[in-house]
């Protein structure tokens, strides 16, 4: 069962004077991935395939990604009406495919994908606490607070299934470690910069990963504070087998905060020399 449907969100209270133009892009790029959980339902399916507790948990972690995807691309529509969520997604589904077929796990192992989960989910429940507390309108506020909760508890399912299977598997240390950097690089692979290419430019223009990871990338690191980095990383040493509080942890939140910044200051660049948004030239050459 959801924690909560769509239609308690309290949509009448909208706001379009609080709209922060610069989140509107990011929560179209984010409605998609997220609507896209469904597919990744199927894929965990099948890497867990003899297991019918995981499947059930999957089953319904999915159908609450699906809905932050139907919740965020509401509020899109709301802030930019002449925006279509179901036209943008169809575009994004006929562009980027996640390999449902799967009977084993792309990570080398169970608890691998498990950890890769988690990582997913830490950053989810940073991001949409991080956007929340910027944004001052009142549904987006609402709606990323609800959002938020729901991907901190799917950690903890991940993280919960993740212990049972380590304890069979046995990855060590430095696997967990090797599978856990490896899930975060691709946080700038294709599946956000293609959202944000079809939530936010003209089919016209050509797709460009580099152009639309700095159009998404510059405008959602500006939202976050150090706070949520700190948090974050406590949840990155609990999946990996490390204190989640100590020193160590505090020096790898520092470290990552200052990457975070002067990555943001780059990218942030990048986009102030860029045409705005919907008139981004057609070669890409302002990537
Ligand atoms: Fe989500
Ligand atoms: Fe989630």
């Amino acid at each position: 069962m959801k924690h909560w449907h769509i239609d308690q969100i309290d949509w009448a209270s909208f706001d379009p004077r609080k709209v922060d133009p610069e989140i509107v892009p990011l929560v179209k790029a984010a409605a998609m991935v997220e609507k896209n959980g469904a597919d990744y339902t199927l894929y965990l399916r099948g890497v867990f395939h003899d297991d019918p507790d995981f499947k059930a948990a999957a089953d319904h972690w999915g159908v609450e990604e699906e809905q932050h995807g139907d919740t965020l691309g509401r509020w899109a529509e709301l802030a930019d009406p002449g925006w279509s969520f179901e036209e943008a997604f169809a575009r994004y589904r006929a562009g980027y495919k996640v390999d449902v077929n799967a009977d084993a796990s792309i990570r080398g192992s169970r608890t691998g994908e498990l950890i890769a989960r988690c990582m997913v989910e830490i950053g989810t429940s940073s991001y949409y606490t991080a956007v929340g507390e910027a944004t001052e309108e009142p549904v987006l506020k609402e709606i990323c607070k609800l959002i938020s909760a729901d991907e901190y508890r799917h950690f903890k399912l991940f993280y919960d299934h993740m212990r049972r299977y380590l304890a069979r598997e046995k990855l060590s240390f430095w696997q967990r470690l090797r599978v856990s950097a490896g899930r975060i690089g691709e946080s700038e692979d294709d599946e956000l910069a293609f959202a944000f290419h079809c939530g936010n430019e003209p089919e016209s223009v050509p797709y460009s990963h580099d152009r639309c990871i700095a159009g998404y990338m510059g405008r959602a690191m500006g939202y976050y504070r150090f706070r949520h980095i700190e948090r974050g990383m406590g949840m990155m040493f609990k999946s990996i087998g490390l204190t989640p509080r100590g020193r160590f942890a505090d020096w790898a939140a520092k470290g990552a905060w200052q990457l975070l910044r002067w990555r943001a200051a780059r990218y942030r660049r990048q986009i102030d020399a860029m045409p705005p948004l919907g008139q981004a030239s057609p070669q890409g050459a302002a990537a």
